[in-house]
């Protein structure tokens, strides 16, 4: 196998190349003074499987998603074999039904397309919902970065933590979490309103006064769940808050108001590169890839 560093994870790419031994396939990329991508792998992939590690997360989701399409197409004109997408963050996971008369399910449009480009089979992190994957018109599979950021946690001396999910739907979330942490489980109530995007949480039954608590999501975005959540669990006298993600968006001034909301530290994976990146995906991607050949 060999690895395509698409340019939106070229950091974790090299990574997964080193763990695996799979060697690296370098990518030439520029934008065309119109704004249109170009894309080039440098070194051959005749008759081999690769795999592109491209996430898609914002800023320029959507080119990136062109781009993982371009490297596809590429791939397969070069002579792969199979061409594995490895996409940390699947931008438009999130509209994988019609929540609403009128829309249509993003996520499906956005699989059928890869499929178009070349790719054969496909591998993310954490997708907002499991179920979507069904529906695509390859084999998919979506892996948990949980149990990493976990072990960040671990590491940082807050063993027996509270692992607290902002909302019932992500209590699987909390639960991985807590097989690591080995303390209590909890979850908040959110509503949303489809319209308007507002969000309303409540705290049925929660006590987590004096409590060390780790509010873990699959994804921040605009920060709201998590400034909503923090809130509440300093109402309640919580002692430290923290707070993990596997996809850390953090949309505008997201961290600022995480932080002023009383959350000591946010960590996310390097699904998301930047400041909050602080655990790579690099040891579960690896393990995964390896497994497969
Ligand atoms: C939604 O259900 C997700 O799991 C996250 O809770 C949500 O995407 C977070 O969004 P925001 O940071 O904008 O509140």
């Amino acid at each position: 196998m060999k690895i395509i560093s698409g340019p939106a994870s070229k950091e974790l790419a090299e990574k997964v190349s080193a763990l695996t031994g799979y060697p690296n396939v370098p990518v030439a990329v520029k934008v065309f003074p119109d704004g249109e991508s170009y894309v080039r792998l440098d070194g051959s992939v005749q008759g081999e499987e690769v795999a592109i590690v491209q996430t898609t997360c914002p800023p320029a989701q959507d080119g990136r998603l062109f781009q993982l399409a371009f490297m596809a197409d590429a791939a397969k004109r070069g002579g792969a074999k199979k061409v594995t997408a490895v996409v940390p963050y699947l931008a438009y996971a999130r509209q994988d039904k019609m929540f609403l008369s009128g829309e249509g399910i993003s996520v499906e449009t956005i699989a059928r397309m890869l499929k178009a480009a070349g790719i054969d089979e496909f591998l993310t992190v954490n997708i907002h919902s499991e179920n979507a994957l069904k529906q695509f018109p390859f084999p998919a599979k979506t892996l948990s970065a949980i149990p990493l950021l976990a072990e960040y946690f671990v590491q940082k001396g807050h063993k027996g933590a509270f692992a607290l999910s902002p909302d019932k739907g992500a209590m699987y979330i909390a639960k991985q979490a807590q097989a690591v942490l080995g303390g209590d489980v909890g979850h908040l109530d959110k509503v949303r309103d489809r319209y308007t995007g507002q969000t309303k949480q409540t705290a049925e039954g929660l006590n987590v006064k004096d409590q060390t608590v780790i509010i873990l999501d699959d994804i921040i975005s605009t920060g709201g769940t998590i400034v909503g959540a923090a809130k509440i669990l300093r109402e309640q006298g919580a002692k430290h808050v923290f707070c993990a993600c596997v996809h850390g968006l953090l949309i505008g001034d997201a961290e600022k108001r995480i932080i002023d909301a009383g959350v000591e530290e946010i960590v996310g994976t390097d699904s998301v590169p930047g400041s909050v990146g602080k655990v790579s995906l690099a040891p579960l991607i690896s393990q995964e890839l390896k497994g497969a050949n």
